[in-house]
């Protein structure tokens, strides 16, 4: 750690009020962000935790509009729910504040005007989409068309989510306002412009040469932008939600959410430490660190940079931004519009007391190099055969043997043999490593650290069997217990970043609170020193709470697809025919009286049926759709007259007609009442 740093600001993306959040969010930015500070903390360093939400931008406002209130009904209620999320978590800001606030709108507008006054921005008068409907312009997300890149419908004025480009609304093909379904118009409009390209020198220098230890692809994403040229970045645009632009002729305008979102990190401080929040954002002293997803890299790598010195008077820029890749859940992406997710308030509410198991799997499977993926499956054997079998097992262990053999005191270490103090000798290595994996951003490999210990003490336990000992020397079980009661005074420490709230329990249960310096101290807890009631760190996930999972987003697939087909067109009507042509077709009510699957095919059915005419054989592609139970004794409706065909060397005369749904799904079409078989339809 470069310990010039007297103390260190650590800022989580603000998230969207405008939904709860997910897992993603939390394995993305905040669970490794409140790791990092834990472990500051733990080592006695100065830190302040700030986050808040994001409460401007076009997806809140388009909520609202969908759900008929106001967005600040939408993220009054979204701010509180995610705000418990984080508290239920563990993740405790120092604050956590919001954009809507009268701090942020100052702070913000202030930001903005002194930019403005010592001519930062540049003006420009450009043509943006109208809706000449709604009277209004369509900034981002208030358009749609289909993607330039991957040709998908839905692609955003600012982003196609299919395949992640970032887009501008010239770019769609077909743009359609989002509001009113119109097509929209040209008009002219000026906006304040951000002139990055004017930045690009200083950017390079600073991050490509200065933070060469920058996450490969945090770094790549810079040098991706830097090479293909920074463009001036619109900051204003032409809403009603938003931090008013505070310029003469701004009417109707306000600041971009991602000019305004960013200065949340300060007015959060300032709210928080209206007298001494400068320190932390213009002391050299100060280190600051960004948890961020992704998405969010250009923007604080490059654009809040920019605005930063922009400003001037003294602001720091980040010393790192360990941003994650994203995470999907059970193979398939995240999505909020398909409810494809494990949003963690409900999380919470299903598994109660398994806070820790979350924050555990989450960083276990991080997705710092790389996508990953969270599957209920591996959430549960995670839960189950680390931390209930090993952490959990070990503590217990040792804890209620004590309670055994020594009525809850620490019994002397007496005479140390070689497998204690192999053991014992595990752990210095294990804690520096876990030291240099946190303060270089690794938490996937700081927990497998962590982990270690807990794996030193069960299988240190395991091998040395106290409670076959003790029955015939109380001495070296003795010896045993009080060396598996300091691991467990290790595990107090080098977990807490990770499961808190376990080791909270385990504090309480040693009745002890041991410092970071402590671990691998032998001797942390004294001869005599009387212990707590043992209490299960961890507990079991059951089977059945897994299967509920997996049935909720079954049901959520279900959903979405039920919508997605509800929502697709219905094929285009076919060119005419002549009254003459619909004649020449004869069809007829029938009756199955026969079906059986054609053998080695998925889906022929042979059906014998009874035309009235005749009794003949059709064979048909239903078998996806219908058993050959079902259709025995259908009435059903076929087309008589056409030419007999071959498939799969049975003869069939005719053909069943069939209703193809949007779904993809056939259903055969029969009449409403039973009718004779053979009679005429048309
Ligand atoms: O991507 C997001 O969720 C944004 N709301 C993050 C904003 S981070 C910061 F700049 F405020
Ligand atoms: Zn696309």
């Amino acid at each position: 750690m470069a310990e010039n740093f007297k103390r260190t600001l650590v800022t989580c993306a603000l998230p969207y009020a405008n939904g709860p959040i997910h897992i993603g969010h939390l394995a993305g930015v905040y669970v490794p962000a409140d790791i990092y500070v834990r472990y500051l903390r733990l080592r006695g360093k100065e830190v302040l935790y700030v986050c808040g939400s994001d409460e401007h931008g076009v997806p809140i406002t388009i909520k609202a509009r969908q759900l008929g209130c106001s967005p600040q009904d939408i993220v009054d209620k979204y701010h509180n729910i995610i705000k418990d999320s984080f508290k239920a978590l563990g993740i405790n800001f120092d604050v956590y504040g919001r954009t809507s606030s009268k701090i942020h709108a100052q702070t913000a507008s202030e930001f903005f005007k002194r930019l403005y006054d010592s001519g930062k921005f540049i003006t420009r008068e450009s043509e943006q989409y109208y809706d000449p409907e709604a009277k209004t312009f369509l900034a981002d997300r208030y358009i749609v068309g289909t993607c330039p890149k991957c040709g998908s419908e839905g692609a955003y004025g600012d982003q196609c989510e299919k395949c992640g480009s970032t887009l501008s609304p010239e770019e769609l093909i077909n743009p359609k306002s989002k509001l009113s379904g119109a097509q929209p118009i040209k008009k002219k409009t000026t906006h304040w412009y951000l002139p990055l390209d004017r930045d690009e020198q200083w950017l390079r220098q600073w991050i490509l040469e200065g933070h060469k230890e920058w996450r490969t692809n945090v770094y790549g994403q810079v040098k991706s932008w830097l090479d293909s040229g920074l463009q001036p970045r619109a900051v204003t645009r032409d809403l009603d939600w938003g931090v008013p632009v505070p310029v003469e002729g701004a009417e109707g305008k306000v600041l971009y959410v991602w000019f305004d979102a960013p200065i949340g990190y300060i007015s959060n401080t300032k709210e928080l430490l209206p007298d001494s929040w400068e320190k932390w954002w213009k002391s050299p002293d100060t280190k600051l660190v960004h948890f961020i997803g992704k998405d969010n890299i250009v923007f604080h790598c490059i654009v809040f940079p920019s605005m930063l010195k922009a400003y001037g008077d003294g602001f720091i820029l980040p010393e790192n931004v360990p941003a994650n890749e994203f995470l999907n859940l059970e193979g398939d992406k995240i999505s909020t519009s398909r409810n494809w997710a494990v949003w963690a308030h409900e999380y919470v509410q299903d598994f109660p007391g398994k806070e820790d198991a979350l924050r555990y799997v989450l960083t276990a499977n991080a997705p710092e190099t790389k996508d990953n993926d969270f599957s209920w499956k591996d959430f549960q054997t995670r839960n189950n055969s680390e931390l209930v079998a090993v952490f959990g097992n070990f503590v217990n262990r040792a804890v209620v043997l004590t309670h055994k053999y020594f009525g809850g005191k620490v019994p002397p270490v007496g005479t140390l043999q070689d497998i204690d103090r192999a053991a014992l000798a595990e752990v210095p290595a294990l804690k520096a490593s876990l030291e240099r994996n946190i303060e270089t951003y690794h938490f996937r490999e700081a927990l497998k650290d962590a982990m270690g210990i807990a794996r030193v003490g069960n299988k240190y336990i395991s091998d040395t069997e106290p409670w076959k000992v003790a029955k015939e020397d109380m001495e070296r079980t003795a010896t045993i217990l009080n060396v598996s009661l300091q691991l467990c005074a290790h595990l107090a420490v080098a977990f807490e970043p990770f499961t808190p709230f376990a080791c909270a329990r385990l504090r309480k249960m040693l009745d002890c609170n041991p410092s970071w310096d402590s671990i691998s101290e032998l001797g942390i807890l004294e001869e005599g020193h009387q212990i707590g009631a043992a209490e299960l760190l961890f507990t079991k996930v059951e089977d059945d709470q897994i299967e509920a999972q997996l049935a909720k987003l079954a049901a959520s697939k279900a959903e979405h697809l039920a919508a997605e087909a509800a929502a697709a067109p219905v094929e285009p009507q076919k060119e005419e025919v002549t009254f003459e042509q619909f004649q020449a077709m004869d069809i007829r009510t029938a009756t199955v009286l026969e079906a059986e699957k054609v053998p080695k095919t998925d889906k022929l059915l042979k059906l014998t049926i009874d035309t009235g005419i005749d009794r003949r054989t059709i064979v048909s592609g239903i078998a996806q759709y219908y058993s050959p139970e079902d259709m025995v004794g259908k009435q059903i409706c076929i087309l008589a007259n056409l030419k007999p065909r071959m498939i799969k060397g049975i003869e069939s005369k005719g053909m069943i007609l069939m209703a193809a749904q949007k779904d993809g799904k056939m259903r055969f079409i029969t009449p409403q009442e039973v009718v004779d078989n053979g009679a005429q339809v048309g």
